[in-house]
């Protein structure tokens, strides 16, 4: 059975008090529900501090993106080993907001996998129709198209590692969250194209999380679809009350498994 894995990425929010007060609380509001792994995406400035805070508890690190190189002059940019150095388990990568205001392409969130995987970090892959392509019944063509250009040099050792998020575009930030059957038949369909590409020991074990307006009182029919392993929360995972709240539904789910 996969472990579900809720994260919470806080985006460009939360000076370094916020992030010490909000691990202060979600760490004891989580302790019953163990079978959950839970993750914190903190802003680059409060990964070091959120790290120290996290120590000896079962929450673990990710960072918000990170750039591919090993280290040279990209004034900016932050490299694998420095997210490592600070002892993170997990990267986001090709999140959408990425991708539309930063112009991050298939090619180059490729190259950042790629970078990931060489640095022992496990990469959360976003993907994601847009509105006009959900509109024109073209979700499937999107996922597929990402998928496949941002896994094009992706090994087989490494996808086993791989944790996919399905966000779709038009549910981020918007509080319109996809419904449950839509969430699990992207999930499903992503699960599918896996085992395309890598066979189906690796598609039943990868990771497939849903992000899009996820909250405290949609995530527990979310969390119970088959194919979904877990949630990518944007806005209420500000609030470490909610987020631990998307955390317990997400064991009640597990539960129904
Ligand atoms: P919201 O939960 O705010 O819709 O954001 C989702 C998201 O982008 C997580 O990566």
């Amino acid at each position: 059975m996969r472990t579900k894995l809720v994260a919470a990425n806080w985006k460009m929010h939360k000076t370094l008090r916020d992030s010490k007060e909000f691990v202060g609380v979600l760490l004891s509001q989580i302790k019953n529900t163990p079978e959950i792994e839970v993750a914190l995406a903190p802003p680059f400035t409060a990964l070091a501090t959120v790290g120290e805070t996290l120590k000896g508890s079962r929450v673990r690190l990710a960072a918000q993106n990170m750039h591919f190189g090993g280290q040279g002059a990209y004034t900016g940019e932050i490299s694998p080993a420095m997210l490592r150095d600070v002892a993170c388990t997990y990267v986001i990568l090709g999140h959408s907001e990425r991708r539309q205001h930063f112009g991050e392409d298939d090619d180059l969130i490729n190259r950042k996998l790629v970078a990931a995987f060489e640095n022992q970090l496990i990469p959360i892959l976003c993907v994601g129709e847009s509105f006009q392509e959900r509109h024109a019944q073209a979700t499937e063509k999107a996922l597929e198209r990402q998928l496949r250009a941002d896994l094009k040099t992706i090994a087989v050792e490494q996808a086993s590692r791989l944790v996919i998020a399905y966000e779709p575009v038009w549910a981020i930030g918007t509080g319109e969250t996809a419904s449950p059957t839509d969430a699990e038949q992207g999930a499903r369909f992503l699960r599918e194209l896996v085992g395309l590409l890598y066979g189906s020991k690796i598609a039943e074990s990868v990771r497939i999380q849903y992000g899009g307006s996820v909250k405290p009182e949609n995530a527990e029919d979310l969390l119970s679809q088959l194919n979904i392993d877990g949630a990518l929360v944007g806005g209420a995972s500000l609030d470490p009350h909610q987020f631990a709240a998307i955390v317990r539904a997400a064991a009640r789910a597990m539960k129904h498994a």
